[in-house]
C-alpha cells in the first residue's frame, strides 16, 4: 500500500486516489503526526465531473453531511499519534436565507466524539465575493486546531513572529517597543499609600530587574499593574484570574514581552490562492495558511496527511518543510495536478 512507503521512508510523499473513510479505515494506527485538510463544504460545490456517489458534500440533510465528517475524523483521531494535531478549515453555508453555522456544527460533533478544541482560528480572506444587499459580506473561514490528548507536540518557538519594535534609547533613558520607561511604574510604587514598605521594596527591584533585562535585549517590552493603581486584565476575582491572585499576594505582577517575538493571533489575515485555478479546482490552501499548522505541530521527517488533498497543497508545503507528506483525494484528476505541482517544487529541492 502507498501508505507503507512513506511509513517505512521509502518515499517522502503520496498521493492515493480513493474514498477518504474507506482509505483511512486500513491505515495503521498511532502513526501520523498532524492532518490538516478542508473537507468539501455542504452543498457549495461538486467536483467531481462524473458525480461520484462517495463524494462528501451533496447529502440532502446536513445531518448526513456533519456525521459522515465525523465518521471520516474519528478514524483520523485512531491514526494519529497521541501527540498529534488536526487543522481543520470549514467555510459557512446559508441556506434559504439562514447561515447554517455549518462550522461549529461539524466542530462541536468533533468535540462531543473525543477531541480537544485547542484554537479556532478565523481565517480572514479579506475580500468576498457575493453582493448581497440585505447582509454583510462573508469574508472569514474557521481553521479549527484539534488535538486527540492534552499533551501534544507543539512547538511554539517555530512560529514565533518577531516583534516588530525593538527598545531604543531617548536621551540617555531606554524606552521599550511601546514607550514604557519604568519611569512612571517607579512613581507610582512610591506614592503608593495602599503598598507595604516590604511590598514597595520587592515591586521596585523586580521593576528594575525587568528594566536591566531589557537593557541586555531579553526582552523588548513589559506592562506593570500595581495595586490600586491599575486593573488585573481580564477580572479583579481572585478565583478567575491568576493575576488577581498575584496582585493580592504580591501588591504587583509583571508582563514582560521576550524579544523572541510573540505567538501568532487566532486571526490569520491571508488572501486565497489563485495560482493553480488553471487546473479548474477550487478551494486550493494558500501556502502561507498552511506553515503555522506545520511548524507548530509536525517535528522535522514527521508525516502530515490531508484526506482532501485536492490540488496537493498540504503535502507541497510539507515536503517544503522538510516532512513527509500524504494525499487522499477521489479525483484522479486532482491526484495528477498534484503530482505535476510536486515534481515542480521538487526539481528545485532534490
Ligand atoms: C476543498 S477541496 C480541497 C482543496 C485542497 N485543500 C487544495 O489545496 O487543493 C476538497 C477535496 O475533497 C475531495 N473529495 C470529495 N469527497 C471525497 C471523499 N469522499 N474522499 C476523498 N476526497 C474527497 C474533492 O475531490 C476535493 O478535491
Amino acid at each position: 500500500m502507498e501508505l507503507e512507503d512513506i511509513l517505512q521512508r521509502r518515499k517522502n510523499y503520496t498521493f492515493i486516489t480513493g474514498d477518504a473513510l474507506e482509505i483511512l479505515r486500513k491505515a495503521p494506527s498511532n502513526t501520523i503526526d498532524c492532518v490538516i485538510t478542508s473537507p468539501p463544504y455542504w452543498q457549495l460545490r461538486e467536483y467531481d465531473d462524473n458525480n461520484n456517489p462517495k463524494e462528501i458534500g451533496n447529502e440532502p440533510d446536513f445531518r448526513q453531511y456533519v456525521n459522515k465528517l465525523t465518521l471520516v475524523f474519528n478514524e483520523v483521531k485512531r491514526i494519529l499519534t497521541d501527540q498529534g494535531s488536526l487543522w481543520l478549515n470549514l467555510g459557512d453555508k446559508y441556506n434559504d436565507k439562514e447561515l447554517m453555522g455549518m462550522p461549529w456544527r461539524v466542530a462541536l460533533n468533533l468535540i462531543d466524539s473525543g477531541w480537544i478544541l485547542r484554537n479556532d482560528v478565523i481565517w480572514d480572506q479579506m475580500k468576498g465575493t457575493q453582493s448581497c444587499k440585505d447582509r454583510l459580506r462573508d469574508v472569514y473561514e474557521h481553521i479549527f486546531h484539534f488535538v486527540k490528548g492534552k499533551k501534544y507536540y507543539y512547538n511554539h518557538n517555530e512560529i514565533r513572529v518577531s516583534p516588530a519594535r525593538k527598545p531604543k534609547k531617548y536621551n540617555g533613558e531606554l524606552v521599550s517597543a511601546t514607550g514604557v520607561s519604568g519611569k512612571k511604574y517607579r512613581r507610582q510604587i512610591a506614592d503608593s499609600t495602599v503598598l507595604s514598605e516590604e511590598e514597595k521594596n520587592a515591586a521596585l527591584k523586580a521593576l528594575e530587574d525587568t528594566l536591566a533585562d531589557m537593557e541586555k535585549g531579553t526582552i523588548v517590552d513589559f506592562r506593570m499593574t500595581i495595586r490600586g493603581q491599575q486593573r488585573t486584565y481580564h477580572s479583579d476575582s481572585q478565583n478567575v484570574s491568576g493575576r488577581a491572585k498575584e496582585l493580592a499576594a504580591k501588591g504587583y505582577f509583571i508582563l514582560r514581552m521576550g524579544a523572541n517575538g510573540h505567538i501568532p493571533s487566532d486571526i490569520w489575515r491571508i488572501a486565497p490562492e489563485d495560482t493553480w485555478r488553471a487546473d479548474a479546482h477550487y478551494a486550493v490552501f494558500p501556502e502561507e495558511l498552511l506553515l503555522n499548522p506545520i511548524k507548530a505541530t509536525c517535528p522535522v521527517d514527521g508525516i502530515v496527511l490531508d484526506p482532501f488533498s485536492g490540488t496537493g497543497s498540504t503535502v507541497y508545503t510539507a515536503v517544503k518543510l522538510n516532512r513527509r507528506g500524504i494525499g487522499i483525494d477521489l479525483s484522479e484528476q486532482y491526484n495528477e495536478t498534484a503530482k505535476k505541482r510536486m515534481a515542480y517544487i521538487c526539481k528545485d529541492l532534490f
